[in-house]
């Protein structure tokens, strides 16, 4: 049995590169719900990603994400986050009050995935993004109410699961 929670919100956790954002968008969709995700907020707000990691550090960054997941914890609907938003433990008290769901991944096929995209923390490839995953495993597994094993999984499999799991 799922805690029932204080807010509707479905916020999706999980490494880099696992289709938060894909599956947040389609599951949103699905539930006929609106969908946000953290990063493009931030993006929106302060410009990219990688320039704010350059010129302000990964701390500042933090704070940010920290602001947008309350901002996006505060509407309803499905929210993505990224891979760092459980590094705070306000953060992950926030967490408490929406329904998350932690996409975790045996990594196989990982590699070609992550080669898309501008992250500054994967300067070093596949390596770098296994060690993050191992020290921030824990994080997402305290802060889920469901976990779904998105290895060898289509999108849609993964939806049906989320519903499924969430009853919905
Ligand atoms: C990060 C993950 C990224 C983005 C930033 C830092 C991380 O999001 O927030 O580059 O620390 O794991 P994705 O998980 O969407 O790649």
């Amino acid at each position: 049995m799922l805690t029932p929670k204080e807010s509707s919100v479905v916020v999706l956790v999980g490494p880099m590169g696992v289709g938060k954002t894909t599956v947040g968008k389609k599951l949103a969709r699905a539930l006929k719900v609106p969908f946000c995700d953290t990063d493009a907020m931030i993006m929106g707000d302060h410009g990219p990603i990688a320039d704010i990691f350059a010129n302000q550090g990964e701390a500042a960054f933090r704070q940010l994400e920290h602001l947008a997941l309350l901002r996006a914890l505060g509407n309803d609907g499905v929210v993505a986050t990224g891979g760092g938003a459980v590094l705070l433990e306000e953060s992950r008290i926030a967490l408490q009050r929406a329904t998350v769901v932690y996409l975790s991944t045996d990594g196989k096929h990982m590699n070609s995935r992550l080669s898309k995209g501008n992250r500054p923390l994967l300067s070093d490839g596949i390596e770098t993004w296994k060690k993050i995953y191992e020290s921030r495993r824990d994080l997402y597994e305290r802060v889920a109410d469901i976990e779904i094993d998105t290895s060898d999984q289509p999108l849609a499999q993964t939806i049906s699961e989320i519903k499924e799991k969430l009853g919905i």
